[in-house]
């Protein structure tokens, strides 16, 4: 399936603790649009990948799940096969695991099937992830790029969820660069996106900027 240009398409993406989802939300939230946040989708193949025992190095295994497992990743929590994953999606475990099945090609291509769909169900809306403006709608209406320094994205993700920061911007480090070498859906600028950098500053202040950005590009 080819790119889909016929919905309103806000694409946020960026590395883990730029502001992703914190931006993402609020936005949607100004604009009345819905949101999806796609690392929470492979979060959860993860999580049903573990609870049925299926080896993460089984490429074939992991991919078979991706096509059957249902999915209901909402604002309110994330279900997998009638399973509360809400919390479950962000263990330590899952965050070291995750990047292995992200890069499993066939998983991709069936996690940017549903996006798309999930898109063209609400005539758009406000997605998150690291290949949404460059892979899963590249000509969305707004590509935004979010950083952060690694110091600021460390103490984020430390706030969140505790934890040491040295630590913390290790896993952040080591995460990025799987998710930047990997060959299908790297993390990276997508071309047309504009780079904003969150360090130091106010959600509303970003979301003014994004708004401002809006209002250019309609
Ligand atoms: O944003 P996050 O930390 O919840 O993402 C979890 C993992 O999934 C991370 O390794 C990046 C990957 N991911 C991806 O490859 N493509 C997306 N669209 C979203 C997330």
């Amino acid at each position: 399936m080819g790119p889909v240009t016929e919905v309103f398409v806000i694409a946020i993406d960026g590395p883990a603790g730029a502001g992703k989802s914190t931006i993402g939300r609020a936005l949607a939230t100004r604009l009345g649009l819905e949101y999806l946040d796609t690392g929470a989708m492979y979060r959860a193949v993860t999580v049903a990948a573990m609870r049925e025992g299926i080896a993460l190095d089984a490429p074939d295994a992991v991919a078979g799940l991706a096509r059957r497992v249902v999915l209901d990743v909402g604002d309110g929590g994330v279900v997998v096969d009638g399973f509360d994953a809400t919390a479950a999606i962000r263990t330590t475990e899952v965050n070291a695991c995750v990047s292995a099945v992200a890069a499993n090609p066939d998983v991709r291509s069936e996690m940017v099937d549903r996006q798309r769909a999930w898109a063209r169900q609400r005539g758009g809306g406000v997605l998150e992830g690291r290949d949404i403006g460059s892979v899963v709608f590249p000509d969305a209406a707004l590509k935004v790029f979010l950083t952060a320094s690694p110091l600021e994205r460390a103490r984020r993700r430390a706030l969140e969820s505790g934890g040491d920061v040295d630590e913390i911007a290790a896993s952040i480090e080591a995460r990025d660069r799987m998710d930047r070498e990997r060959t299908d859906g790297p993390l990276t600028e997508a071309s047309g996106a504009v780079i904003v950098d969150t360090t130091g500053r106010a959600v509303e202040d970003v979301l003014d900027e994004l708004t401002e950005l809006l209002e250019g590009c309609r």
